[in-house]
């Protein structure tokens, strides 16, 4: 008897570190595959799902411009709740830490469906910071039934919180995974300005910055930041995908359009973004996902963030914690792109986040769990 799946989730990163997982269960036997979308984002959802060959079977498309948490939120349960009273699924998927996720367990909360959380685990011990996230992120940990941490220290922040260790698996971020699939050295970019740009001899920083505790004075100071760099650098070009929340892009427009070294475009496809991840000398970022990437690529990230979850590659030297601060910001960009040493030091590619099978042993521990069979995976270990 197949077992029923539903995978909920909304936004960019969560489809890109569920592609690979919903493909697999898809081609699985044991398993019937569900997939509903809050639609939390829209097209830069719409832009993964295409990319993965992904299909929603439900769409609730709940996205409304600047949207609030609790209006969101509303919309997701309202949706939800009749979609799980019909379909009753036997377990429910969610991962990470976003207003799709807790509220997508919370529902399967309410139909006593059992939930498992994939990156389960991550913590700053920060209700604010990263916000909502954190929260998010904690009280999808207390619903969860099954529980795929991607690290030894994610599993280890579960036990302290009492979650029974026979219900934790130590599995490596999908997120690597997804990564392996589109990195590719012969990669040729379609879009005209990364198609020109002389990587060869231009020092490149990729930034990215969405994260709503820094929308207002930290996003000033991040962009003022890499405004005096291109002053110091004449070599140097910074491309800046602008995530679509409207905010950002009035305050990008406002303050960086007039730089000819500083670049805004259009969010990127998965491909195109992973390969210039790939090419770039350096990346300024307030993701999640990026600082799991990055590493592994070898390539260095300061986090314009005060915390992080991922306190993995900070500790192997490829991260560095910059916040939020102008002066910060300038002077450790500036020594990364003009100290070799220094940059050597922080360009060896680490992967404490996963080594390309987390979803193998996602599936293995679902089949345990479900009685399937009866050997348990072994935990990732670096
Ligand atoms: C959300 C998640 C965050 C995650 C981030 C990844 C929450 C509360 N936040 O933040 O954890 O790191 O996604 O990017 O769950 N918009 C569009 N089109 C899109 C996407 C967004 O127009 O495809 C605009 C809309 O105006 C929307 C706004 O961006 O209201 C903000 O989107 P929202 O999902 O609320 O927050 P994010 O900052 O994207
Ligand atoms: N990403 C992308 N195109 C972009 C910017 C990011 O495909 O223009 C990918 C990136 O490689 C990573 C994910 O989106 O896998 C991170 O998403 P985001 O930074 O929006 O969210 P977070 O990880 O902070 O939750």
């Amino acid at each position: 008897m197949q077992k029923k799946i539903m995978a909920v989730f909304g936004t960019r990163p969560e489809a890109i570190k569920m592609a690979p997982l919903l493909k697999a269960l898809q081609k699985n036997e044991n398993y019937q595959l569900l997939i509903t979308v809050t639609a939390q984002h829209r097209e830069m959802l719409d832009q993964v799902m295409d990319l993965f060959q992904l299909k929603a079977d439900y769409d609730l498309d709940i996205m409304k411009d600047r949207q609030t948490l609790s209006g969101l939120s509303a919309r997701i349960i309202t949706k939800l709740d009749g979609i799980l009273a019909e379909e009753k699924p036997d377990l429910l998927l969610v991962h990470g830490d976003t207003s799709s996720t807790f509220i997508g367990a919370l529902t399967s909360f309410y139909h006593q469906i059992e939930i498992a959380h994939v990156e389960a685990g991550l913590r700053t011990h920060n209700k604010y910071s990263p916000f909502p996230e954190e929260m998010n992120r904690q009280l999808t940990g207390v619903l969860a039934d099954l529980n795929f941490a991607p690290t030894k220290r994610a599993k280890e922040n579960l036990l302290l919180e009492n979650k029974a260790a026979e219900k934790i698996f130590v599995t490596g971020n999908t997120v690597i995974d997804a990564l392996l699939s589109v990195v590719d050295q012969n990669y040729k970019f379609e879009n005209e300005l990364l198609k020109n740009l002389d990587f060869e001899n231009k020092k490149v920083i990729l930034l990215t910055a969405h994260r709503r505790e820094n929308l207002g004075e930290p996003m000033e100071n991040i962009f003022r930041a890499v405004q005096q760099l291109t002053e110091k650098m004449k070599d140097l070009e910074v491309i800046f995908p602008v995530h679509l929340n409207p905010v950002i892009r009035e305050l990008s427009k406002k303050m960086l359009a007039k730089n000819q070294q500083i670049h805004l475009i259009e969010p990127l496809d998965y491909l195109p973004f992973a390969n210039l991840m790939a090419r770039s000398d350096l990346v300024l970022t307030d993701s999640g996902g990026i600082q799991e990437e990055a590493p592994s690529l070898g390539k260095p990230v300061l986090v314009l963030r005060d915390t992080t979850e991922r306190p993995e590659a900070v500790e192997a030297g490829t991260v560095l914690k910059v916040g939020t601060s102008a002066e910060a910001i300038y002077s450790e960009s500036l020594k990364l792109l003009t100290d070799v040493e220094e940059y050597q030091r922080r360009a060896a590619a680490v992967n404490p986040y996963g080594d390309g099978k987390a979803v193998e042993r996602i599936i293995k521990a679902m089949n345990y769990y479900f009685g399937i069979s009866k050997k348990r995976p072994h935990d990732f270990e670096l």
